[in-house]
C-alpha cells in the first residue's frame, strides 16, 4: 500500500529536518532520495523553484533521475509551468496526449507536478515522472502537498535567520 510508505516517508524526512537541520537544498536533495529509494513507481523526483533572478521563471533544483536539459522553464510552458501559472497541481495520465509538455525521457508516460506555497506565496514545486500510465492520483498529490509542506518551513526558517 503506498499510503503506508508515503507516511514511513514523511516520518523519516521529518525526523531528518529536526536532527539535521538542513539547508533548503539538503532537505530537498533528501526527499528526492527518500522518495526515490521508497517509491518504484517514482522514476524521476526532482524540484522547480521560482527564479529570483528572472520574472516567471522556474529554475531546477535538486532531482533524482536521469539527467534533463530543462534548466529553466518559462512559467506557462510544459507541464511544470503550467503548474507554476495556475499554481494547482497537475496530473497526466498520459503524457503523450498533451500538447504543451516537455520531453526528458522517452519511456515518461504519467507525471504530477504539485505546487510548494510560503505562506500566500508560490515559490517552486516538486515534479514526478513515472513509466507506469496513469501512475499517480489524490493520495500521491496530498503526500506530495506534505513534503512540500515540510521544505517551506525549512525555507522559512532559513529566510528567518
Ligand atoms: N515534463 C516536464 C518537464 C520537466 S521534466 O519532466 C524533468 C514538463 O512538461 O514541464
Amino acid at each position: 500500500m503506498p499510503e503506508i510508505i508515503f507516511k514511513n516517508i514523511l516520518k523519516e524526512f521529518e525526523t531528518f529536518i529536526q536532527s539535521q537541520k538542513p539547508s533548503s537544498t539538503q532537505a530537498m536533495k533528501k526527499a528526492c532520495e527518500l522518495i526515490d529509494q521508497n517509491l518504484d513507481y517514482y522514476n524521476w523526483t526532482g524540484f522547480y523553484m521560482v527564479s529570483q533572478t528572472e520574472e516567471r521563471m522556474l529554475e531546477l533544483g535538486p532531482y533524482v533521475g536521469s539527467k534533463t536539459e530543462h534548466t529553466k522553464i518559462p512559467f506557462g510552458k510544459g507541464i511544470c509551468g503550467q503548474t507554476a501559472e495556475s499554481q494547482d497541481t497537475f496530473i497526466i495520465d498520459d503524457v503523450n496526449q498533451e500538447d504543451n509538455y516537455i520531453a526528458c525521457n522517452i519511456d515518461v508516460k504519467s507525471e504530477i507536478v504539485v505546487p510548494m506555497f510560503l505562506e500566500e506565496d508560490m515559490i517552486g514545486q516538486i515534479d514526478i515522472d513515472s513509466n507506469k500510465p496513469a501512475a499517480f492520483g489524490k493520495t500521491d498529490e496530498i503526500f506530495l502537498s506534505q513534503i512540500c509542506l515540510l521544505i517551506s518551513q525549512v525555507i522559512k526558517n532559513e529566510k528567518n535567520v
